[in-house]
């Protein structure tokens, strides 16, 4: 079962989104094990201290080592060493190729996301333990606890046996099937809704004129919306060209 390791200062935050939708049922086939570590009990003062002035002044404050770097300790002398990742707007992009290499990393180590509230992380929480970083997405949340949720249910709705149909994840956007591009249009009943019909191809019943139809739709969509997924070679599988739009 792959373990995952948030530690969070708002842990009824995290535990109230586990049991929705893909994630709780990933949970109760026993694929994904999720554990809420709250670090404030990693403190060692009577008013429970996580955060801190930062050096130097300014605004804000900084969240403190001490309980940061326990709280990981105590985790992996019960689970092991993982791979350790903090949510941070300075991170490295997050994005469906990270995601699968991290579904696939799953099989050898737990992951453990650390979320920060604040002005974030003192520096050396982050360097001694070696911490990765993370971003979802060039904007400021007020914590990290939205990004560790993004990141685990984007991971474990590939891991096998998550979803109903193992062809969901790679037809979605940016999957293989997608060519890393978008996804195409969906239609479903009725067929005519306030005068707009979905369009013929899809009711012919001819196999290979829908695909063909949707392969280019969904070209035709990445080139217009995304043209910087249609021009990168390391989300384009061969044999596709995206076409104009
Ligand atoms: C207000 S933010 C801190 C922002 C930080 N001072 C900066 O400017 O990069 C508080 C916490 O929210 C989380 N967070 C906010 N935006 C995020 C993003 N785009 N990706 C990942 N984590 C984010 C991080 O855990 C961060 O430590």
């Amino acid at each position: 079962m792959a373990l995952f390791s948030i530690l969070t200062l708002f842990p009824d935050a995290v535990e109230s989104y586990l049991d929705v939708g893909v994630l709780g049922i990933a949970r109760q086939r026993g694929i994904v094990d999720v554990q809420v570590v709250d670090f404030r009990d990693f403190t060692r003062d009577r008013h429970r201290t996580v955060d801190d002035r930062p050096f130097g002044g300014g605004p804000g404050m900084v969240l403190k080592p001490e309980p940061i770097v326990e709280a990981v300790e105590w985790i992996e002398a019960r689970h092991g060493a993982h791979r350790r990742i903090a949510l941070t707007p300075d991170g490295v992009p997050f994005g469906q190729p990270l995601a699968e290499s991290m579904a696939r990393d799953l099989d050898e180590r737990p992951v453990l996301l650390l979320c920060g509230r604040y002005e974030g992380f003192d520096e050396r929480a982050l360097a001694l333990l070696e911490f990765e970083r993370l971003s979802i997405g060039d904007y400021v949340l007020a914590g990290g606890e939205l990004p560790a949720l993004v990141t685990l249910e984007t991971v474990a709705r590939l891991l096998p046996g998550t979803l109903g149909d193992a062809r969901s994840a790679a037809e979605d956007s940016f999957g293989a099937s997608a060519a890393g591009g978008l996804d195409h249009p969906h239609f479903t009943r009725p067929r005519v809704f306030r005068g707009e019909e979905v369009p013929e191809v899809l009711l012919s019943g001819d196999h290979g004129r829908i695909e063909a139809w949707r392969k280019k739709e969904s070209e035709r969509r990445t080139a217009r919306v995304r043209p910087d997924l249609a021009q990168d070679d390391t989300n384009t599988l061969p044999g596709t060209t995206p076409e104009g739009g």
